[in-house]
């Protein structure tokens, strides 16, 4: 049996899985399971010092499920004590701040402070991970936006949500699917199944439209250097068209990025004589 396959007291009917939270300080953890677990929300920013655990237990199809949470802090202060807690789990709530850009930017970070900490031999294929794109209610603020937070996680395989630990929008349906995949992952033998959506699209139409968001002029977007003659602009352009076009692409971000090149190369053109 795998290390972290969850211990079954009745096959086929009860399970205990141990889930824990993580995620930058201060992005909404701690309130996303409150919000589940108490239906409540908390509005003053009570950190979570090192660990906070509770149980609770959830029905999932047949099976009765007794889940462990571990709620972690986000604070680098906690690192020490955070990492006794990795191991041996099969749910990963990984949560961000649409309006913090940073607490994005360190989802990679936070899965390999999770690798190094299970060490050679931890897999972290046998894990279902959520991502949560948390405070979707402060719309003034949001930075980042639903398709690159889709694409990031759906590139890897996880599922994602878009939730509100303040309205609550988005929380009931996260945790029900995400337990669900648990239980599915339990009974594939400890294996994430494929979801259709990671199966759908490649690492290259996930790296090429970060590309294009990123990109910082229209010569960049296509990959050409300023002053490409318009047959280079052409090719470069055809290129990423069959790579992103909407009948051919389903990643997230893929209609905003295949308009942005149509444009970019409209306006190379016209200048080109
Ligand atoms: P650490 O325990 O320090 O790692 O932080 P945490 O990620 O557990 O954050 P916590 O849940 O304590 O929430 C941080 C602050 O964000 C609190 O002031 C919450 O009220 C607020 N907050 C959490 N979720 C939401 C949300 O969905 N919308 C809004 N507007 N505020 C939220
Ligand atoms: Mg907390």
């Amino acid at each position: 049996m795998e290390a972290n396959m969850p211990k079954r007291k009745e096959p086929g009917k009860s399970l205990r899985i141990k889930v824990i939270s993580m995620g930058n300080a201060e992005v909404g953890k701690s309130c996303i399971i409150k919000r589940y677990c108490e239906k409540r929300f908390v509005s003053k920013y009570l950190a979570t010092i090192g660990i906070d655990y509770g149980v609770t237990k959830v029905q999932v199809r047949d099976r009765e499920i007794k889940v462990n949470i571990f709620d972690m802090a986000g604070h680098p202060f906690f690192y020490e004590v955070r990492n006794e807690f990795y191991k041996d789990t099969q749910g990963v709530i990984l949560v961000y701040d649409v309006g913090q850009k940073d607490s994005f930017d360190a989802l990679d970070a936070w899965l390999a402070e999770m690798k190094q900490d299970l060490g050679p031999h931890g897999n972290m294929e046998n894990i279902v991970f959520v991502v949560c794109a948390n405070k979707i209610d402060c719309t003034k603020h949001r930075c980042v936006d639903e398709s690159e937070g889709r694409l990031w996680a759906e590139s890897k395989g996880f599922l994602y949500f878009e939730t509100s630990a303040q309205t609550g929008e988005g929380i009931n349906e996260m945790f029900q699917t995400f337990y669900s995949s648990i239980v599915d992952l339990c009974e594939n033998g400890g294996k994430r199944p494929v979801t259709n959506s990671s199966a759908s699209f490649t690492k290259e139409q996930a790296d090429t439209i970060r590309r294009i968001r990123n990109s910082k002029d229209s010569w960049d977007m296509l990959g050409v250097k300023p002053g490409a003659s318009r047959d280079e602009v052409n090719k470069a352009y055809r290129k990423l068209a069959v790579l992103l076009h909407p009948d051919k692409c389903v990643a997230p971000g893929s209609e905003d990025a295949f308009k942005a090149v149509v444009n970019a190369r409209t306006a190379l053109l016209k200048n080109i004589k």
